[in-house]
Order: structure tokens, then C-alpha cells, then sequence
């Protein structure tokens, strides 16, 4: 079954406390499942913890369980999946009907479009897990080179354990209270990636419990099947418990840059020779954005003495793109830090008085995003929907796609609304066994138009830019590949995989051959 329908849920589980004999009843729409005393697991199915689950971020779909699962140990996800397979009995002789539901794990559920939920079925908190964890959820290994950790943690709190100790992950996503195994089963993006390659690419070793039922531990010498298939894998072939994830000694403080161009190709020019930099004289994080006149210009990073300045700015060239780059440093590269901004200042093509640095600590810069929530949560604009569209753009055709879509499409619509992210990264840093998507090339850049609803726009409207966005693209021969995507159809996750489809599959009928898994990603 590949179609699944808002409030159909068929299955639902309840703990069956007096009877011994695992039971099937038939239910008006289908068939309800009991769980049977001895497999021991007690289910939440009060309202609260149902509605909790059912939604997202995204803020656009809803999908009731029919149950959910606060697990406190590894072994009680795996027997869950083992039930599931209908590979588990409560008498000992294999049931004649095997109850098969679906499972989907849920980090921080900060999914867009339902890719947490599991209709009817079970979906397992994965923050309980990390909770339960022994010794800690986030251990760091005693030379300090990686840390072990429960995949339910949020990576904000990686980042404050491994402190502790002056070490540090390197590759980040921009916000941080995203689960480290919801992250892992995308890729993980952002301002470091050009450097030290996605999150999926700093990863030693994973335990995962497969659709199966069975604890395994991989690595790239170690069941490397189920390791590449589920980093960047959506959740298809397991459910990650544990991740080991590398770790660099931690600078103290970051000199933090935005500077402004009026000038598209100079603000590429300068991307793409940042990213080929080395490593002591290059930046350590590279991104940029847009500010168009038609959106909100948010000026708070600036100077106050700057701000009227740089919006007249954008009044006045409709456009400016950002170019956002920081620079690590701590005691001991103190000298050096001074030549790379000078450096920046000398060489870089911006619209001249328009570069601002900020000095803050380390963690301050990783958590900026946590500041942008503070303040939409106070005005009411963090739980609204969330149409957002992520794609990474070939770097050969980056100037027709800004051209037709930033030009075409963005700056042609009375408002727009939200951050628009754009900024190339490098694809060596990827390894193509992985199952995450990239463009075929060098250089590619990653594009968000993370757009919110309310006021003058529903998300209705909104995500029928993104319709027009993709469809431009599939016009124009744009060879772009969507991130953090919402298929309904399996004719584009076919064409999204492309190559790789053949072993998307394969890797399905080895880990999780009933299809229980993640079924809100729809891709089976
Ligand atoms: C404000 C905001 C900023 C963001 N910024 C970035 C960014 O800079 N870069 C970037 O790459 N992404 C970014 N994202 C996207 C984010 O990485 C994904 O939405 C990610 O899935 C969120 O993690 P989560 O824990 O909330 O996952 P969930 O929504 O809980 O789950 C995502 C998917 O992974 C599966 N899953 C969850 N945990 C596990 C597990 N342990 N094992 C196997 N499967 C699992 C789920 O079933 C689901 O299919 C951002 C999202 C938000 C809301
Ligand atoms: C059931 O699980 C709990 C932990 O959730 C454990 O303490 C208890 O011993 C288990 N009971 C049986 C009969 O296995
Ligand atoms: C998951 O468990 C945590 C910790 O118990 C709880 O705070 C959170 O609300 C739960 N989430 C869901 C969706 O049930
Ligand atoms: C969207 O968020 C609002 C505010 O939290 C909530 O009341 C509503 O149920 C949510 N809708 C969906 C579909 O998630
Ligand atoms: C811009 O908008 C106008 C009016 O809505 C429309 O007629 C025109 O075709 C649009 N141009 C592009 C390039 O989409």
C-alpha cells in the first residue's frame, strides 16, 4: 500500500493488560491490533500524546498514529519491529496472522511535510530513548577525537557536552535543536559543508535497529549496506540509536561577516573563490542570502548606525545579495585572524561600506538561529506552515536560475516572505554510497526559500511558487535535485534517485522488507 488518507487510521494499539493471547480484532474500517502483554511495551494512545505526534513543523499536514511509543531502552524498539514483522509471539508458536503496522521514529519533528508520521501505526519518540541512555546520551571518547551518541539528542546538546571537554562536531546545520538522527537520515547541511563535507560525511560508526527487528552495528567496513544506505536513507531501512560523530578541537570565538553586493556575479565570483580556499587562509563558514525590497529586510545584524543605510540599499537595488562567512579563532590563532578579515576587506568585489563583522563566541554563532525563534515564537510566527522549498542548483546553470527564478519568479511577486539561502558548496566532500542526492557536478549551490504563511499569504499560494519554481527549472533543462522533499508520487522518487534507485530498493528488501518504516516519506 502506497496511498494513505488523513484520519484513516486503521490500526490501532492498545497495551493489553488482562489477556495473555495476542488477539485480532476487526475493527469497522479494519482491523485494530492488540499488543499482547508479554511483548511488555506500553503505548501512549491518550489524545494528547496522539495530536502531539501528528504534527510537524511544516505545520501543514496531520497524521494520527495509532499509538505512540516513549521507549526506555534499544531493546524494546527492536521488539516492537520484531512484532511488527509478525515475527513474534506471545505462546511461542509463529502467529498465524501477522500484524503488520507501521513505524516511523521521531526526532525533534521538525519535518516539513508529515515525514515523521505513521498513520495508524506507531511512532516511537526518539527523544525518550536519548533520555534513557546509559551512561549519557552524549559520551565523548576519552581522546576526544569523537563522541557516541544517543540519535535522539538534539545537536545543541552535542555541542554542550563535547565543550566541556574544547572539543566540537564540524559540520552544522544552521539551527541546532534538530535530532542528531533526523539530521543523519537527510544529510545535514550548512555554512561548513563546504569544508568538512555534510553531516552524514563525519560519521564513524551507527547502531541501527533495522524494519527487521535486529540491532546492528555498521560502519564503512561493517555491514556498509545498511551504514551508507541510512545515512541520507529517510528513514527507510532502520532506525539509527546511536551515532558516533567526529569531533575537532573547539575554537572560542568566530569573527562573523555579512557583506553586500548589488552585483550578482561579483557575489558568485566571490562564493566560489572562498570555496576553494585552503583551509588556514580560507573561511571556516560560507554562505549567503538575499534581501529583495518586496520582503522583509531584517537589518538586526547590522550596526544600528548602519541600518537605515543598508535598507535604502535594498530599496534601491531591489536586490542585495549576502555574502556570510565567519572565521574561527582562539588564543592561538589570534594573529592570524586579523590577516583573514583584512584579507576579505582587500580582496572581495562588495558594494564598498557594506561589510559588517560581529565578534561572538563560538557556541553564541552556532546557536543564531535559536535568537530568529525567540523572536518569531513572540509574534506568533514560528507555529504557522511551513511551504518550504530546498534544492541544490547545478553551478553551470546558476545564473539562469537566477535570472528566472530569483528575477523571474521572486522579485515579480507583490510580497515574499521568509530567508532565502543561497550559497555553493562543494560535492567531494559527499560520498556517493550514501543515499542522499546531489547535482552531477563540482560545485553546486544549495538554495532554501524558506517561506512562512500567514498574514497576506497562505501556503497554498505560497507553495504554487514552488510548483512554478520546479517547473522553470524542468523548462529551463536544469538539472536541480530537490532536499528535505515530500514525493506523493513514485514516478518522481524514482527520478529524484535516478541512478541510485535500483539500490534504494534493493537496500528496502534487505532491511525492511514489510515496508514499515518512515511511511510518511511516501516513497513505498
Ligand atoms: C528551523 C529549521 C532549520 C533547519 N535548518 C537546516 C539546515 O540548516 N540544514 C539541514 O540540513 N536541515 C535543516 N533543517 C531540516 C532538518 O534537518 C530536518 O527537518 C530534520 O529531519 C529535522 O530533524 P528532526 O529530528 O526534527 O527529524 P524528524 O522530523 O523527527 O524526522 C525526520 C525523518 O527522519 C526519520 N528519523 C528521525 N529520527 C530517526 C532515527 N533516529 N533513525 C532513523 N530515522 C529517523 C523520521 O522518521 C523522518 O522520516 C531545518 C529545519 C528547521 C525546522
Ligand atoms: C517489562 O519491561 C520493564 C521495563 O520497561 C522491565 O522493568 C520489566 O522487567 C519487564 N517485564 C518482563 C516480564 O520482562
Ligand atoms: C517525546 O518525549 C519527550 C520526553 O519525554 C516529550 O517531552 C515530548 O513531548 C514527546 N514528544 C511526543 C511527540 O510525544
Ligand atoms: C498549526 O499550528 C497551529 C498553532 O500551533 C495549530 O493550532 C494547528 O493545529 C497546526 N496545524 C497543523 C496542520 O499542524
Ligand atoms: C510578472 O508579473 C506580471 C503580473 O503579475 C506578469 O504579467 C508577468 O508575466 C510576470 N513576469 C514573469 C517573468 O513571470
Amino acid at each position: 500500500m502506497t496511498t494513505k488518507h488523513i484520519g484513516s487510521s486503521i490500526i490501532t494499539l492498545i497495551t493489553l493488560l488482562i489477556s495473555l493471547t495476542p488477539t485480532l480484532i476487526k475493527s469497522e474500517e479494519g482491523i485494530d491490533v492488540l499488543l499482547p502483554i508479554s511483548l511488555n511495551l506500553t503505548v501512549l494512545t491518550d489524545p494528547f500524546y496522539i495530536s502531539a505526534a501528528s504534527h510537524d513543523f511544516g505545520n501543514i499536514t496531520e497524521e494520527n498514529p495509532g499509538a505512540v511509543l516513549c521507549p526506555s531502552s534499544v531493546a524494546e524498539v527492536a521488539r516492537l519491529l520484531r512484532f511488527a514483522n509478525g515475527g513474534f509471539s506471545a505462546n511461542g508458536d509463529s502467529t498465524s496472522h501477522s500484524p503488520s503496522f507501521k513505524v516511523a521514529a521521531r526526532g525533534q519533528g521538525h519535518s516539513l511535510r508529515g515525514q515523521a508520521s505513521a498513520p495508524g501505526g506507531i511512532v516511537v519518540n526518539m527523544t525518550c530513548l536519548a533520555k534513557a541512555a546509559k551512561p549519557a546520551a552524549v559520551v565523548v571518547s576519552s581522546d576526544g577525537t569523537y563522541a557516541d551518541v544517543a540519535a535522539g539528542t538534539m545537536w545543541v546538546e552535542v555541542l554542550e557536552t563535547a565543550l566541556k571537554r574544547g572539543v566540537s562536531p564540524v559540520s552544522w546545520t544552521d539551527y541546532l535543536y534538530l535530532s542528531v538522527g533526523g539530521t543523519l537520515s537527510n544529510a545535514g547541511i550548512g555554512g561548513q559543508t563546504f569544508r568538512h563535507g555534510p553531516q552524514i560525511s563525519n560519521v564513524y560508526e551507527l547502531d541501527v535497529i533495522t524494519g527487521k527487528g535486529e540491532m546492528m552495528t555498521c560502519s564503512p567496513n561493517l555491514n556498509p549496506e545498511l551504514f551508507y544506505g541510512v545515512l541520507g536513507g529517510l528513514g527507510q531501512f532502520g532506525i539509527i540509536t546511536r551515532a558516533r560523530i567526529a569531533l575537532d578541537h573547539a575554537p572560542t570565538r568566530v569573527k562573523w561577516s555579512r557583506i553586500l553586493y548589488s552585483d550578482f556575479s561579483a557575489f558568485t565570483r566571490d562564493q566560489e573563490r572562498l570555496l576553494s580556499m585552503a583551509n588556514d587562509i580560507g573561511v571556516d563558514f560560507l554562505e549567503g542570502q538575499l534581501m529583495m525590497s518586496n520582503g522583509f529586510v531584517d537589518t538586526s545584524f547590522f550596526p544600528l548606525s548602519d541600518q537605515t543605510k543598508v535598507a535604502s540599499l535594498v530599496n534601491d537595488h531591489r536586490i542585495i545579495y549576502v555574502l556570510e562567512v565567519a572565521k574561527y579563532y582562539d588564543s592561538t590563532t589570534l594573529p592570524i585572524i586579523d590577516q583573514v578579515i583584512d584579507m576579505l576587506t582587500r580582496t572581495l568585489r562588495f558594494t564598498p561600506g557594506f561589510m559588517f563583522v560581529q565578534d561572538v563566541p563560538y557556541f553564541d554563532f552556532l546557536n543564531r538561529v535559536r535568537n530568529e525563534e525567540e523572536k518569531l515564537r513572540d509574534l506568533g510566527l514560528w507555529e504557522v506552515p511551513h511551504p518550504w522549498l530546498n534544492i541544490f542548483v547545478p553551478r553551470s546553470r546558476i545564473v539562469d536560475f537566477h535570472d528566472g527564478v530569483i528575477k523571474g519568479l521572486l522579485l515579480n511577486q507583490t510580497s515574499t516572505s521568509g530567508v532565502t539561502l543561497f550559497y555553493p558548496t562543494n560535492r567531494n566532500k559527499w560520498n556517493n554510497r550514501m543515499s542522499t542526492m546531489t547535482p552531477d557536478e563540482d560545485i553546486f549551490y544549495v538554495i532554501g526559500l524558506l517561506q512562512s504563511a500567514g498574514g497576506s499569504h497562505n501556503w497554498q499560494e505560497l507553495e504554487s511558487l514552488n510548483d512554478k519554481i520546479i517547473q522553470f527549472c524542468e523548462n529551463s533543462g536544469i538539472m536541480i535535485k530537490e532536499y528535505l522533499m515530500h514525493y506523493t508520487r513514485k514516478e518522481d522518487w524514482i527520478k529524484h534517485f535516478g541512478p541510485k534507485w535500483a539500490d534504494f530498493v534493493r537496500r528496502k528488501m534487505m532491511f525492511d522488507p514489510k515496508k514499515l518504516l518512515s511511511p510518511g516519506q511516501e516513497i513505498f
